[in-house]
């Protein structure tokens, strides 16, 4: 739910969603810190790649968001 054109993070604060993933080592929730693509705190899986920074991310209609779990992804990824 959001418009089109937004970026995720955008969306998911209307809905109340403050928590996007984990930290690495201390396993505590992330959010948003700087929302300009330079921080890494807003990674989540978007349409099955982990990784992606939500808050420079573009909602579309029909995109899979979910939380990403830190090491698996990462792992993945690489
Ligand atoms: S909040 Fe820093 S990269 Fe998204």
């Amino acid at each position: 739910m959001g418009y089109e054109g937004e970026t995720i993070a955008a969306a998911l604060h209307a809905l109340g969603i403050w928590e996007y993933r984990e930290g690495l080592k201390t396993g505590r929730p992330r959010g948003l810190f700087c929302a300009i693509g330079h921080c890494s705190s807003c990674l989540m899986n978007v349409n099955g790649i982990p990784n992606t920074r939500i808050c420079i991310t573009p909602l579309k209609e029909g995109m899979i968001v979910k939380k990403q779990t830190p090491k698996g992804d990462l792992i993945e990824k690489l």
